[in-house]
């Protein structure tokens, strides 16, 4: 009886769990959905009562929008349109009437990355003519221009000449960093917008970011991306940890530059030279976290990381094509690796962490939505070259612009926030935002956007 019991459990798991065979395309659409439904598993926010977009503890609301980047993807690359109604009204729910990305429910802790992540989400949404979610507001496009917008606001040349500073507002102690993140996000954004718009004051600033990233020293001459910098000695005392979703945000800006400036030799090479840095990355062609996963660290916003780099790898191909022969072998060969993790859980479609161990080695309770959402991306980032390329407003593109977004409600600019942070801001928070909501009624004239200034 025991041994039959056994053999029948082995039998229905093996059925059930993920083959992934790379040449059958829906053998690959299939892996996709089994790893997006356990994802979605804990998402709620589309029940009545619940708030759109919102993730439970522990993920971060940056990691939410991360998500929905990856369901408008999803549905690009499988035409399953299942999720497409929670994914277009978590995104706008979260854009707010301003389009930014500024929801008062989280500016208080809110960093220009957490931001980045879901304009990401709303400009994939423009790029892929992925449906709007009925009733009023900014469209995708202009949610992203209105993201970049409040971003140009608060680059900061008084510091570590230029740059973004990770945190938006001086209580956070994240303020005091500049990260490469959190300008690569910004470039990521600046560069598809000019691709998208053809609008140069996107290519502009796209340049800027670039040429300070170099500068300040984020990036080596080998194309090696730092974590970041205090301010506190204008930008020199580098933590040098090195993650997959710095080179991968900055791989998918020189990619839309690249295209941008039709084929400007200049970022032909960044884009080559960036994705041969990314070999650090990788352990015999299976892409891993070398941060965390070798000392087993990796905390809850590090775990989706590599999933991103897999994601802009797989992007960049489309507006750099000759990038697609020095990338899809090792696209391939670590979604093979990550599929043949997937098979925990009651589901058999739950991944773990490290893809180079080639089997599911467990991982949280129920799931986690990094780990899943990585292995989705790398999985679905095969399918590359079954799916158009990206439109652009010229072609293609129906998403409506705003170039002007951003600009309601009014926001500070940062000038009015710099103070000293002392323990007492922090633990007064509350009462700044008392004084930035006071802040915030007062009109702040629209700061003409002109990187020459
Ligand atoms: C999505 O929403 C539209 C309009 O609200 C509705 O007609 C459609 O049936 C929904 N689709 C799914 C898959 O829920
Ligand atoms: C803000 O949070 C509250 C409490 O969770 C919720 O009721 C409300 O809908 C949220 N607002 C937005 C815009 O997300
Ligand atoms: C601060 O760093 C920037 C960028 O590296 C540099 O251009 C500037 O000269 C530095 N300022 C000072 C005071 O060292
Ligand atoms: C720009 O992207 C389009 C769409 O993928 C592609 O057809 C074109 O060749 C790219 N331009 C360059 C210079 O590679
Ligand atoms: C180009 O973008 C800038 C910055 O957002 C904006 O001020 C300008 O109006 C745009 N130009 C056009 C023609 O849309």
């Amino acid at each position: 009886m025991k041994i039959s019991w056994n053999l029948l459990l082995f039998l229905l798991n093996s059925v059930q769990a993920i083959e992934l065979d790379l040449d059958d395309t829906a053998s690959v659409k299939k892996a996709c959905r089994d790893i997006a439904s356990n994802i979605l598993r804990h998402y709620t926010g589309y029940k009545p009562g619940d708030v759109p977009g919102n993730l439970p503890d522990p993920y971060y609301w940056w990691e939410a929008g991360a998500m929905f980047g990856a369901l408008v993807d999803y549905w690009f690359y499988t035409g399953d349109t299942q999720w497409n109604n929670i994914t277009s009204q978590a995104i706008r729910w979260q854009a707010g009437d301003s389009g930014s990305f500024m929801p008062a429910n989280q500016t208080r802790t809110e960093g220009n990355d957490d931001q980045g992540f879901w304009a990401f989400a709303a400009m994939a949404a423009a790029e892929r003519n992925f449906p709007m979610h009925r009733g009023e507001g900014p469209d995708w496009l202009a949610m992203a221009q209105a993201t970049f917008n409040t971003q140009a606001w608060r680059w900061d040349n008084e510091n570590c000449g230029g740059g973004l500073r990770w945190q938006i507002f001086t209580w956070n102690a994240g303020y005091m960093y500049k990260n490469t993140i959190s300008n690569g996000c910004f470039f990521n954004l600046a560069a598809r917008l000019a691709r998208y718009t053809g609008n140069q004051t996107y290519a502009d600033w796209a340049e800027r970011i670039w040429d300070w990233t170099e500068d300040v020293g984020f990036v080596t001459n080998d194309y090696l991306f730092f974590d970041g910098a205090s301010v506190d000695g204008n930008c020199t005392k580098y933590d040098h940890v090195q993650w997959t979703y710095n080179a991968g945000v900055y791989l998918l800006g020189a990619a839309a530059m690249y295209n941008f400036t039709d084929g400007d030799p200049i970022w032909k090479q960044r884009t080559e030279g960036i994705i041969k840095s990314t070999n650090i990355f990788f352990n015999n062609d299976v892409m891993y976290e070398r941060a965390c996963e070798p000392v087993g660290t990796c905390k809850v916003d590090q775990r989706p990381f590599k999933g991103f780099l897999a994601r802009w790898m797989a992007a960049s191909t489309q507006f750099a094509p000759f990038a697609y022969d020095l990338v899809i072998s090792k696209l391939r060969s670590s979604a093979l690796a990550a599929g043949k993790t997937c098979t925990g859980g009651r589901d058999r479609a739950e991944c773990s962490l490290k893809w180079t161990e080639q089997k599911y080695t467990g991982g949280p309770e129920g799931g986690d939505v990094g780990i899943q959402m990585a292995a989705l991306e790398v999985i679905q980032s095969t399918l590359i070259k079954k799916v158009e390329p990206p439109v652009t407003q010229e072609d293609g593109g129906r998403s409506k612009g705003d170039p002007a977004g951003g600009s309601e409600p009014p926001l500070p600019t940062p000038s009015l926030l710099v103070r000293d942070i002392t323990a007492g801001d922090r633990a007064g928070a509350a009462l700044v935002t008392v004084f930035l909501a006071g802040v915030m009624a007062w009109s702040v004239k629209w700061v003409v956007l002109d990187p020459t200034t």
